[in-house]
């Protein structure tokens, strides 16, 4: 085998499709009680809302939601955040627990659809028009 025949090591996935990930954290929103947490969290519920809407999702093999513990922004929960290569991260807090499920999705594809992954205010869905906790640059 020559150099030639070595393929580059792609940062796409085989579909030609960059990479993304929907982080979900499933601990925002938690009630404790002696060290304990009380009952399910409040991420417990957006993630289980925003995986069932995501089961009639058209991205949901290329934009996989994953569940996170934590993503250091307990005091602005609910908590989700964008990622995918060669793209903007983007951090978003102060989701409500029930009714933005759908504006995340919405968002995603937002996000999905633009190379660089910015997601102008303008063309945000409501719940995540305010709440940004981070926008952070590309690799
Ligand atoms: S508990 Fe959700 S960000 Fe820390």
């Amino acid at each position: 085998m020559t150099a030639a025949n070595i393929s580059p090591i792609s940062l796409t996935s085989n579909a030609g499709v960059t990479a993304h990930s929907l982080f979900v954290c499933k601990t925002c929103a938690s009630v404790w009680q002696d060290g304990k947490r009380i009952g399910e969290s409040g991420g417990q519920k957006l993630l289980q809302q925003i995986q069932e809407l995501a089961q009639n999702w058209d991205l949901r093999d290329e934009f996989p939601i994953e569940e996170v513990e934590c993503m250091s922004a307990c005091n602005r929960s609910c908590v989700v955040a964008f990622a995918g290569q060669g793209k903007l991260t983007y951090l978003f807090g102060d989701l409500p627990v029930d009714g933005c499920a759908e504006a995340v999705l919405e968002c995603a594809s937002k996000y999905y659809n633009r190379p660089d992954g910015v997601l102008p205010w303008s063309e945000r869905p409501e719940p995540l028009k305010k709440g940004i906790l981070a926008r952070i640059p590309s690799l």
